[in-house]
């Protein structure tokens, strides 16, 4: 073994690049003249004078730290409003909020499993359910993506007597739907727990963006628990839990994430609750970002996606490295999903649409990702 960490590290850093795996952190400039295809702040609010002031008037309030955990100093009263807020729009009793999306699915999977239970996972959950698995202590099992029936088998024939089944609710990597009736009931069938990640739903799917649970109908199920993120659609920092008033309550005295991490900062408490109430004032807002995210995907030639999340799957990490940086080389910014995010040989540009995208910029997203893609696939570019 080797015990001497530069050499250690060197050699590490060696197999990545060999392997295609080096990162580079690009620090993004306050403004920006690119387009943003890249960031998750899918109804545009980031940057919104609301949404800002409302950050700023939490600070002011409340100073610039939450100060503690949740359980100490660190529980405002603003805190409060935004989980109950929260659990409203998307019709759960009861909301809990993390100092993030990571914190919150750590919190509820390991909360509500435990040694003597059994854990199943789509083979596709983001990778903080796949820490939760880690860290439950439960047995833990990977249904292939999107296999109901797998996911039946696997709970049926389980000796443990509790059960929690796990799945985003849109992929983050493909941007596909979980079949979440379907899921529901196998799990309710066999007496499970279903814990359904809103990421990438919230702000996007349902009625003016409550979530794809609420498109199917399961809002307020007892049991279902929804997992979310607000650096998403909401545009601050943070994560919740959306589940029953008794769930809430277990989190408040079990979940590690939330007794052992300081509360969310007051400026995210403002910023998600100011977006909230945007995106209510603005239903619509959910729906023009399905609409560019069809229009983007036309442009790149690929499938009309689901969700924000458009999946240029373009093969070796190489080819999809350097079509990414010949992207942004003109202006566009967009994601670049190798291994071990996603398998091998399917290395991809990730794209995500915005509710504010303007026509100017469709056009330009038009032109660049046509060359751009021609290239990489060795064709023709196709005129915009
Ligand atoms: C599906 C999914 N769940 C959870 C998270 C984690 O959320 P956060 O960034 O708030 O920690 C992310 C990404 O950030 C995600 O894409």
């Amino acid at each position: 073994m080797n015990t001497d960490l530069s050499s250690w590290l060197d050699e590490r850093a060696a197999d990545r690049a060999t392997a295609g795996l080096h990162r580079d952190l690009r620090p993004r400039p306050p403004v920006s003249a690119s387009i943003d295809l890249a960031s998750n702040d899918y109804l545009g609010l980031v940057h919104h004078p609301e949404v800002m002031e409302a950050a700023i008037e939490s600070v002011r309030r409340w100073g610039t730290g939450s100060t503690g955990s949740r359980l100490v100093t660190g529980t405002t009263t603003e805190h409060e409003e935004l989980e109950a807020e929260l659990a409203d729009f998307v019709g759960a009793e009861a909301g809990l909020v993390f100092a993030s999306g990571y914190a919150a699915n750590l919190g509820a999977v390991t909360a509500l499993s435990g040694r003597g239970s059994l854990v199943v996972s789509d083979a596709g959950s983001h990778a903080s359910l796949v820490d939760a698995c880690r860290l439950s202590r439960a047995r833990v099992e990977i249904a292939p993506h999107r296999d109901v029936d797998a996911v039946d088998r696997l709970l049926s024939a389980r000796t443990e007597e509790r059960a929690l089944v796990l799945t985003d609710s849109v992929f983050s990597a493909d941007g596909d739907l979980a079949p979440l009736a379907e899921l529901h009931r196998v799990t309710r069938y066999n007496g499970a727990v279903l814990i359904v990640d809103e990421a990438h739903g919230l702000g996007v799917r349902g009625t003016g963006g409550r979530g794809l649970v609420e498109e199917v109908g399961l809002s307020g199920a007892p049991d279902l628990v929804i997992t979310a993120t607000l650096s998403k659609a909401f545009a601050a920092q943070g994560g919740a839990v959306l589940a029953g008033e008794n769930v809430r309550a277990h989190l408040i005295d079990t979940a590690r994430t939330f007794i052992f991490d300081t509360g969310l900062a007051p400026a995210a408490v403002g910023a998600a609750r100011a977006a909230l109430r945007l995106l209510r004032a603005e239903p619509e807002m959910a729906g023009r970002v399905l609409e560019r995210a069809a229009d983007i995907a036309r442009i790149a030639g690929v499938g009309t996606p689901d969700s924000a999340v458009v999946s240029v799957v373009l093969g070796e990490t190489h080819v999809a490295h350097e079509a990414a940086q010949a992207c942004r080389a003109r202006g566009l910014e967009v994601g670049c999903f190798r291994p071990p995010s996603v398998p091998e040989g399917t290395s991809r540009l990730r794209l995500t649409a915005r509710a504010d995208l303007t026509a100017a910029e469709m056009d330009t997203i038009a032109t660049v990702l046509g060359e751009v893609l021609a290239g990489a696939r060795g064709l023709d570019a196709v005129p915009a």
